[in-house]
């Protein structure tokens, strides 16, 4: 408690400060003045609902005032509240004794904080939109404007100071500084954003629980059991590995993390242990209905569910509820490295650039051990040496495939650090980590784009979209207003297709390990049959599973379950998850994704609309997952739309992408280097496994994908980072008896500029040269080398046409 008191009054004096020194920065049209006494200013967007009361700014100002203190009482004694489920140990000390939630429950104490701020802004939200009687659909038009004296409060209004950024090589750690202009775009610790408004139930905070006709909606466990059922044995993607699910999670842990709420000193909340679950507002608890297929054997009714916290706006506007993202939005290797600069110092041996690893000597290079079991780990009692791991996301200990990945992509920034050290340029520790993070984020872009989303998308939505890299050059595409905020509409429902494609089992050493018996278990990775070697070939030796309603027992009936009967169901914690979020509906979407009307199997579609009193009410998940999907692709139309269009922000609003121009660029012949990295290049370097397909994510079984063998696979050109001189460039032709060469010093960032001394031409006699002519072609090479070395300290001459033609006319001129 202290802790946040005083995080309060650093905001507090942060926001005073900036007030009083950058008042000029601030969008003054958008912030109510709080010393304006004037009532004749009217709400900016007024006009936009023409039949909506016209609200002044001074009653507003008023309402907000009057409503401060009342609000902050009501969030003390809701804490109140939350202490007597601490104190009466409903809730667990232990945030690891969660189930059902595992490491996603391990939200960062920055978020609580955050959130803490942002349960006000909805509560003033809420207490405007009652006072003054403001319509449900234009809350977010008519309170969407900074209100001074919350400003203040605003834990986004220390802006950071982007001066050293701008020009650097590297992204920073949190993400921030990327975009110029909007400094705090796509950093740790901010909101995500809509592609529409939310739909609550009160319009701004409450979870949507209400059909469009009234009375409740269907039971998100109900539409689960029935609509979400197991999958088929065999009902595989024809053509997709295993491999393509697992990338998909990697993926999704570099660009999103979800904080969800935690209870009296980090507690972990216990939605269903009192008896009213429905009066804790941080609980939106999953009912079982009394006749579920599956649970009702165990009797149980109730499934734990916590909301996710609120955070106030980027911008600090009034408006409706909105989450955080804890981990930096851009496709920058942040599940490997951290969001945060401690937790990417702790993994770092801070010697030589590289990352800390750690395991055994039966199983070496592993990630470091989690000595404390942060993440509450099954650990076996008989061996000691068996701990989970450290990562730059917590949820790395989710399932062993996902710890197998995570080991791979480690390893391969040490053995860049390792390849980048040996080239004797001299670089820093600092220099070597952050030139290979540098190199392996343009990697994980590179196989994002190239090899997974196409596979996802289907060729006519990749190139309507822009997304394929380019096959030379530089990306020229960069737009400074696009935002590459992760959308809620992605994060919440559209990127969770993945469920969908998790199969009953991960496959190593022809044995197969039920997923259920993967989650927070790091033994087989320890097992000498099994191993991030073997895993990882199973994940490309077996299929995905088929996209569509059907989701895997393990994930809807056994999820991170350590009794039997008391798993988890991700299926209706997604639509859950919807829900608290406010993610609008599936028909509101395919609107505003132009997509016509029969994307669904007409059976398909009836079964999930039969659950429903109104089609109006459907679910953006449970509909979004079970359309017919797009040509070449594996995902329907509308989910199509929303991740098409969050990896086109996430390319063209990347300052760093790595394909763009810019102070920050790889060298051509770098970036050239880099397009050559394949997932499965990347496996070979990095596990002892002989044979993997071309395409990693696609099955060998296919006939566009044969297995390659790994004894081919070389580390990256490391030479293309070397500090210096280049190797010396073919002699132009021999002309009167004399020739020249040329090499480039090569002091591209981050070399230093003195890395080159002597000259960058060599001149030398050719042809048959007779012994009289001798001393006269000598003269003449003095001669021109004079010229060279003028040319060369005007920075002139840099290619052997250059030379050439030089060497040509000094000939012309000075015959022998
Ligand atoms: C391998 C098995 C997987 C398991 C056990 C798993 C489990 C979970 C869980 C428990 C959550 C938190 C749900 C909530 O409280 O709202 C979650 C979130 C999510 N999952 Fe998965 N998942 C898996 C694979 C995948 C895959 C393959 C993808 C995508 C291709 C994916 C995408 C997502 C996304 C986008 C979120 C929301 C993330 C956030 O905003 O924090 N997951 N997953
Ligand atoms: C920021 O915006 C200004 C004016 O709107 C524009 O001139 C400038 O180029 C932008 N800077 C960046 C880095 O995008
Ligand atoms: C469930 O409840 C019924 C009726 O109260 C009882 O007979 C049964 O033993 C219970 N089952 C379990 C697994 O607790
Ligand atoms: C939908 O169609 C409208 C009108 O043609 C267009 O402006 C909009 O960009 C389209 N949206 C998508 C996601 O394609």
């Amino acid at each position: 408690m202290e802790e946040r008191i005083m995080h309060y009054a650093i905001y507090s004096l942060l926001g005073v400060l900036l007030l009083l020194s950058c008042s000029k920065s601030l969008t003054l049209d958008k912030v109510v003045n709080p010393t304006e006494d004037s009532d004749t200013t009217l709400v900016q967007t007024a006009e936009k609902a023409p039949n909506q009361q016209i609200l002044k700014d001074a009653t507003l100002l008023k309402t907000v005032s009057d409503s401060l203190p009342i609000i902050e009482s009501r969030i003390k004694a809701a804490a109140k509240i939350e202490k007597s489920f601490f104190d009466s140990g409903i809730d667990h000390a232990d945030v690891r004794n969660t189930d059902f939630f595992g490491p996603h429950m391990l939200t960062s104490a920055k978020a609580v904080d955050i959130a803490s701020v942002g349960e006000l802004f909805s509560g003033v939200t809420k207490y405007a939109v009652e006072k003054l009687n403001i319509p449900r659909q234009s809350i977010d038009q008519q309170l969407s404007k900074r209100i001074g004296i919350l400003d203040e409060r605003c834990p986004f209004s220390n802006v950071p100071d982007c001066t050293r950024s701008a020009a650097s090589r590297y992204r920073t750690i949190d993400g921030s500084c990327n975009n110029l202009n909007n400094t705090l775009w796509g950093r740790s610790f901010t909101p995500f954003e809509r592609i529409l408004p939310a739909v609550y139930d009160n319009g701004v905070d409450e979870a949507r629980q209400t059909s469009v006709l009234g009375g409740p909606l269907p039971l998100a466990r109900k539409i689960s059991s029935q609509f979400h059922q197991t999958s088929l044995k065999d009902h595989f993607e024809p053509d997709l590995s295993h491999m393509n699910m697992e990338f998909g999670q990697f993926l999704s842990h570099d660009i999103q993390r979800n904080a969800l709420s935690t209870g009296t000193f980090g507690a972990a909340l216990d939605c269903c242990g009192s008896s009213e679950p429905e009066s804790r507002s941080k609980c939106l608890a999953i009912e079982i209905p009394a006749d579920d297929p599956y649970y009702s054997q165990f009797n149980r009714t109730c499934m734990n569910f916590v909301r996710a916290l609120p955070t106030p706006k980027l911008d600090c506007t009034l408006g409706q509820r909105q989450q955080l993202n804890q981990n930096t939005h851009y496709i920058d290797g942040s599940q490997i490295y951290g969001s945060d600069e401690q937790t990417s110092t702790s993994l770092r041996t801070l010697s030589g650039g590289t990352l800390k690893t750690g395991g055994d000597a039966t199983a070496p290079n592993l990630l470091p051990k989690d000595t404390n079991n942060a993440a509450n780990c099954i650990l076996p009692a008989s061996d000691a040496n068996v701990k989970c791991f450290l990562a730059g996301d917590v949820r790395v200990n989710q399932n062993s495939a996902l710890i197998s990945i995570h080991t791979i992509f480690m390893r391969e920034h040490n053995k860049i650090a390792a390849g980048l050290e040996a080239l004797n340029n001299g670089w820093s520790d600092q220099i070597i980590y952050d030139e290979a993070r540098k190199i392996v984020g343009a990697m994980l872009q590179h196989i994002t784009y190239k090899e997974y989303l196409p596979e996802i998308l289907g060729d006519a939505i990749m190139n309507k979209y822009g997304l394929k890299p380019l096959a030379n050059g530089y990306f020229n595409g960069y737009e400074s207003k696009m935002n590459p905020t992760i959308k809620n509409e992605f994060a919440a429902a559209a990127f969770r297709f993945g469920h969908s494609q998790v199969h009953d089992s991960l496959k190593y050493n022809n044995k197969a390990q039920y997923f259920k018996d993967v989650f927070l278990n790091p033994a087989i990775i320890y097992d000498t049959a099994g191993g991030v070697d073997s895993i990882t070939k199973g994940l490309t030796d077996s299929y995905s599973q088929k996209v569509d309603e059907r989701m895997s027992s393990h994930l809807t009936r056994h999820l991170f379950e350590r009794k039997a009967g008391f798993g988890g169901d991700l299926a209706a914690i997604n639509i859950q998850r919807g829900r608290d979020h406010g993610i609008p509906l599936y028909q509101q979407m395919k609107t505003i994704c132009n997509v016509s009307s029969n994307v669904h199997e007409p059976s398909v579609w009836n079964a999930l609309s039969s659950l429903y009193r109104n089609p109006s009410d459907i679910d953006l998940f449970s509909a979004g997952v079970s359309e017919k999907p797009v040509p070449g692709g594996i995902i329907g139309p509308t989910f199509a739309c929303i991740i098409a269009k969050q990896f086109e922000a996430l390319k063209k609003g990347d300052r760093y992408y790595y394909e763009n121009s810019g102070d920050q660029a790889f060298t051509l012949e770098q970036l050239d280097e880099i397009r050559q990295t394949t997932l499965s290049k990347v496996i070979c370097r990095n596990t002892g496994i002989s044979f993997v397909p071309t395409n990693a994510f696609i099955k060998d079984t296919n006939v566009r994908n044969q297995k390659m063998s790994c004894k081919g696979v070389s580390a990256i050109d490391y030479s293309k980072w070397k500090c210096g001189w280049s190797n010396w460039g073919t002699w132009t032709s021999c002309v009167n008896f004399i020739q020249v060469r040329l090499r480039t010093c090569k002091q591209q960032k981050p070399c230093a500029t003195d890395f080159c001394t002597g000259d960058v031409f060599e001149i030398q006699k050719c042809g048959s040269v007779r012994n009289v002519e001798m001393p006269q072609i000598e003269a003449k090479i003095e001669q021109l080398r004079a010229i060279l070395v003028t040319q060369q300290n005007n920075y002139d001459i840099m290619d052997v046409n250059t030379a050439q033609d030089i060497l040509q006319t000094f000939m012309h001129q000075n015959a022998v």
